[in-house]
This record gives structure tokens, C-alpha cells and sequence, in this order.
């Protein structure tokens, strides 16, 4: 096991004492039918996750590997095929009647897309009055409309009277994701899902909605989760980084260390694949939200490759990779990866710069015409592969 240096202090040490929503072992199997008879999407796979009061918690993957489906579940949108889901400690994932609507009022899930989530025909008053009204958070409409003015002020819509007769499509992308948050504020939660919030809004907008996130973070203590498939934008806003690989979690930590320390082979994917991870905090903010580039292609989910989901794209896989799933390793407080480079105490393979993905070396060396290499001489792989091949094979360059 590698050991690595805590650059930072948890940035939130209060926050650590509150979990307010949690989730232990989840999982998510879809039945999918077809001509050719039923298959099991294995969506989501023993999902571990912490919220904490007055922090915001980063959800970073590539498409297809389990985000929506994790927030789905968080807000019992989805039943779990296992495992737990607890608010403040309590159970909560088979809660039904009263129970599920206060536990609805607590948790509220922002979507992708605001104009999709707001009632086209309805003005802004109607929009926010209603949820107050459900919610019973507002009698009389002296109440209602005091804290209509009150939501539209605190997600920076001001002056409120400027907005609050207008209807969605009279406003901006990122003024409707406020709508869509104020509406969200509504119900006094103590927690907000945000599934990609920023990702359909114009560029010059999205810093503002994510600074509104920070803002009540800090300033009215909500337990966030923020879903993206950008690692510079969670490093932006997030205390903390989990990163999904193919409905499962396979590296988590304080964002500084995710970022600055990773500590499985897929976040150095992401890392590389984006333009320039840094971005955004020494004040080129515009480029924050480059995409990422190219990451390949994600297994099947029906027919997971066994062992560790990443061992076919994973330039170091060993055989051990493609027996049996590597278990979480702390490999400083609070920073764990699952990855078989530290039960074998490889780890430093992972500070290696110029990694090439995509091909683990078992391939390029069968491609390039070499027999079968020792897979439990990993470190001794430029000897098992010495002469021209092994330039081709960067990463084991000694
Ligand atoms: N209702 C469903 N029925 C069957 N399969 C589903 C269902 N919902 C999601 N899936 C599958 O589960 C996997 C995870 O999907 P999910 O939408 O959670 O991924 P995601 O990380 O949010 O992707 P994206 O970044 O594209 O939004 C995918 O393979 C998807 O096809
Ligand atoms: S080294 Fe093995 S366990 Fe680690 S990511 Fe690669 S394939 Fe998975
Ligand atoms: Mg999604």
C-alpha cells in the first residue's frame, strides 16, 4: 500500500460530525427486455456515500457509468435492488405515504435540463407558490408572496418584482435554473442532488449557478452532491471527489488530493483526458468548463468484465485484475481507491507521467508479437518486453 501525504486538512472539519443523508452498499439492477428475451443491467453497484452538512460532494464519471441512477435512488425516484439508503441515521429506502413526502421535502433533485423541469404556462409566482403550498411552508397570500420575494432574492434574482410575473421561456437558462432552485429552496431541504446542473446552460452563465451552490453551502449549511463528468468543474466547487467507473466507486478523497494525488489508474484517465485540471481556481475560470476529451469506450453493463470493470482499458492490469474486484484501500484518511496496484503495492506505477490508456500491456505486447508476459513481475515488464517493442509501451519505460 502506497501512503501519501494529506496536502490539505478537511475543508469542512464541522461538517465531518453531521452526515445528513448516506448511503451504504446500493445497488441497482434493471431487468431490460428484447426479442431475445431479458438481461440485467448491472446500473449501480455497492455505492458507498456520505452527505454532509455544509458540504458539497462531487459524483465525477463518463457516460453511461451509474450518476443519475445513484441520485435517482438518493431521492427514492427508484426503488434499490440492495442496500441502504439513511436520512440522519434512519433507514429510509422503503418509506411510503407521509413518511416519503417528508422525506421528498428534504431531499430535492435538480435536473439537467430547467425549462424541462419548470411548467411552461405558468408564471414564476405560480411556479414557487405552488411548492410553498404543498410543502405547507407558506399560509394566506400575504406569506406566499413574502417568501416567493424572499426564495427569488436568495438564488440572486433581484429585484424580485422583475421576475416574479415573468414566465420560463422570458427567461435565460441560468436565470430558470435559479426558478428551478428557489423552487427547490421552497421546501426547506436539507439536501440537493444536482444531476449535471450546469451542463445545459451557456458557459458564461454556469460559474454563476455553481457560486450560487457554494453560496448556499456555506451560507445556509445544505449537504450537496454535485454530478458532472468534468473533474475541473468538481474540483471548482466540490470539498470532496468521488469518482464512478462503471456503476461503481473507485476513488474518493478531498478534491485536492483526488486531484493532485489520484490514486486509481481511471482518475488519471480523467485527469488526462482533461485539458487542464487546475483550471478555474487561478483565475482563467472561462476555461473551467472545457469538456473532457476522449475517454474510449465503457464495458457492457449487462456482461461487466469480471474482476475489476476497468481491466480493458487499464494499461496495468495484471491477472489478478481479471479474477477478482480489488477492495477499498485507505491510502491516506479519508482518500481510499479500489485497485489492485495497492493490495500488490504497485502504487507507484500510478505517478508515472504519459500513461497510455486503452491498451493494457498483456495486449501491446501480444500485438506486438511477444509471448505471454509475467504478469506478477509487472515492474520487470521492460525486461520481459526488451528491444524495439518496449518504446511503443511508454509507461514501463524504466
Ligand atoms: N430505467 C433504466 N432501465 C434500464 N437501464 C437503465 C435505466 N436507467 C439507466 N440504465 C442504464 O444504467 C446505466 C447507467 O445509467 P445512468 O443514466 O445512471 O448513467 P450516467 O452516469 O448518469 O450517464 P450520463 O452521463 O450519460 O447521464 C446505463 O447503462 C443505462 O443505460
Ligand atoms: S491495476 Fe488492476 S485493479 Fe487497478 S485499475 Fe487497473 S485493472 Fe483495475
Ligand atoms: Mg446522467
Amino acid at each position: 500500500m502506497t501512503t501519501t501525504t494529506s496536502r490539505t486538512e478537511h475543508p469542512r472539519q464541522d461538517a465531518e460530525r453531521e452526515v445528513v443523508l448516506e448511503a451504504r452498499d446500493v445497488t441497482k439492477h434493471f431487468t431490460v427486455r428484447g426479442s431475445k428475451g431479458s438481461a440485467i443491467v448491472r446500473a449501480v453497484e455497492g455505492i458507498d456515500l456520505e452527505l454532509h452538512r455544509g458540504e458539497i460532494v462531487a459524483m465525477v464519471g463518463e457516460s453511461g457509468s451509474g450518476k443519475t441512477t445513484v441520485a435517482r435512488l438518493l431521492s427514492l425516484y427508484y426503488p434499490t435492488t440492495g442496500g441502504e439508503i439513511l436520512l440522519e441515521g434512519k433507514p429510509v429506502s422503503h418509506v411510503t405515504g407521509r413518511k416519503a413526502l417528508k422525506y421528498y421535502g428534504q431531499v430535492q433533485l435538480l435536473f439537467q435540463d430547467p425549462f424541462a423541469s419548470l411548467n411552461a404556462l405558468k408564471p414564476i409566482r405560480h411556479i414557487l407558490g405552488r411548492a410553498l403550498k404543498i410543502h405547507g411552508k407558506a399560509r394566506g397570500a400575504k406569506q406566499v408572496e413574502e417568501r416567493i420575494h424572499e426564495l427569488l432574492t436568495r438564488v440572486n434574482l433581484t429585484p424580485p418584482e422583475q421576475y416574479i410575473d415573468k414566465y420560463p421561456h422570458e427567461l435565460s437558462g441560468g436565470q430558470r435554473q435559479r426558478i428551478v432552485i428557489a423552487r427547490a429552496l421552497a421546501v426547506e431541504p436539507r439536501v440537493m442532488l444536482g444531476d449535471e446542473p450546469i451542463s445545459m446552460l451557456d458557459v458564461s452563465i454556469r460559474l454563476d449557478v455553481l457560486n450560487l451552490l457554494k453560496k448556499l453551502r456555506d451560507e445556509e449549511g445544505l449537504a450537496l452532491l454535485y454530478i458532472t463528468h468534468d473533474i475541473a468543474s468538481a474540483r471548482y466547487i466540490a470539498d470532496r471527489i468521488n469518482v464512478m467507473y462503471a456503476g461503481q466507486m473507485v476513488e474518493g478523497g478531498s478534491s485536492e488530493e483526488v486531484i493532485h494525488d489520484p490514486q486509481h489508474p481511471y482518475t488519471r484517465l480523467l485527469l488526462d483526458s482533461s485539458p487542464d485540471p487546475g483550471r478555474g481556481l487561478e483565475g482563467d475560470q472561462q476555461s473551467l468548463f472545457d469538456e473532457v476529451g476522449d475517454l474510449g469506450e465503457p464495458p457492457s453493463l449487462i456482461t461487466p468484465p469480471k474482476g475489476c470493470r476497468f481491466n480493458p482499458r487499464c494499461p496495468f492490469a495484471m491477472d489478478i485484475c481479471n479474477e477478482k474486484e480489488p477492495e477499498k484501500v485507505e491510502v491516506s484518511p479519508g482518500h481510499w481507491a479500489k485497485c489492485w496496484l495497492h493490495q500488490e503495492g504497485r502504487a507507484d506505477l500510478l505517478k508515472q507521467r504519459n500513461i497510455q490508456f486503452g491498451v493494457p500491456i498483456e495486449t501491446a505486447a501480444a500485438e506486438a508479437g511477444i509471448d505471454t508476459v509475467n504478469a506478477e513481475d509487472i515492474l520487470d515488464r521492460t525486461v520481459a518486453l526488451e528491444g524495439e517493442t518496449t518504446a511503443d509501451l511508454g509507461p514501463f519505460q524504466p
